[in-house]
């Protein structure tokens, strides 16, 4: 798996360097790699490509679509450690764009991030065809917008100290990180014109981006900040409306272990196809024991 990770990884990055060597430039050029580059673990692009194997798309066409879902990664994470947002000094090992730069360059940087992604996904260089390039410009547009991340971030600072339940979490939750999952599961189909596969894909994508943030909120309680490359222990202090909060530790992991076996047995219908994908899921769990 981690091989598997890191030649995604590094075939997303050699993509979007060359792609920023093509812009103009620019003062928010610097910024923008900052945020970039060398980047998180690309566990977005892993599910595009496995999925992408399910459906035979073509790598080159995946790692394409991978390297927009980053631009648009990069970008939330860069908003969400502004002061205003989660306030959060140290991403990816080192210092938070903001406190690099400072905060109007790093939210302008931020949104030049999210709009490359549009760029990439309609450029020309994309060799798919048009009808699906439209139709996966406006799934990650309403997987990014108010009704996605950033609806989903809205709901995550508004929770904050308040007594939630546990439906408004998994919403909430959904919201900020499951949609960009769910436009990573859906892509691949996308581009297939297999288009009776969407629902199933788009749910399954939720379910993942779900386990991925509850795993998230446990390494936040348990992990080490070092290995995850930011402050560990903070959404107590912050009084962050997670399922830890609102259910306690153990019903938490049984609440993770429960998810789990449901996509994957979402995923056994595909077979060995479904192999790589299964693998992931694995990996998501694993980072939490
Ligand atoms: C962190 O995402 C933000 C969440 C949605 C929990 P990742 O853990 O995928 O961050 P990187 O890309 O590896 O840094
Ligand atoms: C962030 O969730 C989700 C986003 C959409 C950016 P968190 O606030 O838990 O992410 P980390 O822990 O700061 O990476
Ligand atoms: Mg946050
Ligand atoms: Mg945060
Ligand atoms: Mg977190």
């Amino acid at each position: 798996m981690e091989k598997k990770l890191n030649k995604i990884a590094k075939d997303t990055n050699i993509f979007l360097k060359n792609f920023f060597l093509r812009q103009k430039k620019s003062n928010l050029i610097s910024p923008m790699k900052y945020g970039m580059f060398p980047g998180g673990k690309k566990i977005r692009s892993k599910l595009i490509i496995d999925i992408g194997k399910i459906f035979k798309i073509k790598y080159e066409k995946l790692i394409q679509v991978a390297a927009a879902v980053e631009c648009i990664h990069a970008y939330s994470l860069i908003h969400d450690d502004l002061p205003c947002m989660d306030n959060d000094n140290l991403r990816r090992g080192k210092l938070s764009a903001h406190k690099k730069y400072g905060e109007a360059t790093a939210i302008l940087a931020g949104n030049s991030l999210l709009t490359i992604a549009f760029e990439i996904l309609s450029s020309e260089n994309l060799k798919i065809k048009t009808e699906s390039k439209i139709k996966l410009i406006n799934s990650i547009s309403k997987c990014s917008g108010h009704s996605g991340i950033a609806g989903g971030q809205y709901l995550d600072l508004n929770f904050e100290r308040k007594k939630v339940s546990k439906k408004k979490i998994e919403i909430m939750q959904i919201k900020k990180t499951g949609k960009l999952f769910s436009f990573c599961c859906m892509a691949p189909v996308i581009i297939s014109k297999k288009f009776n596969y969407i629902k199933v894909f788009e749910d399954i994508g939720e379910k993942i981006g779900l386990l991925f943030q509850i795993v998230d909120d446990l390494i936040d309680l348990k992990g080490n900040s070092k290995k995850a490359g930011k402050k560990t222990k903070k959404d107590m202090k912050k009084g962050k409306a997670t399922l830890i909060r609102a259910l306690g530790y153990k019903n938490t992991v049984d609440y993770r272990e429960k998810l789990k076996l449901n996509i994957i047995n979402r995923i056994g219908k595909f077979g060995n196809r479904g192999k790589d994908l299964k693998e992931t899921i694995d990996y998501i769990v694993d980072r939490s024991k």
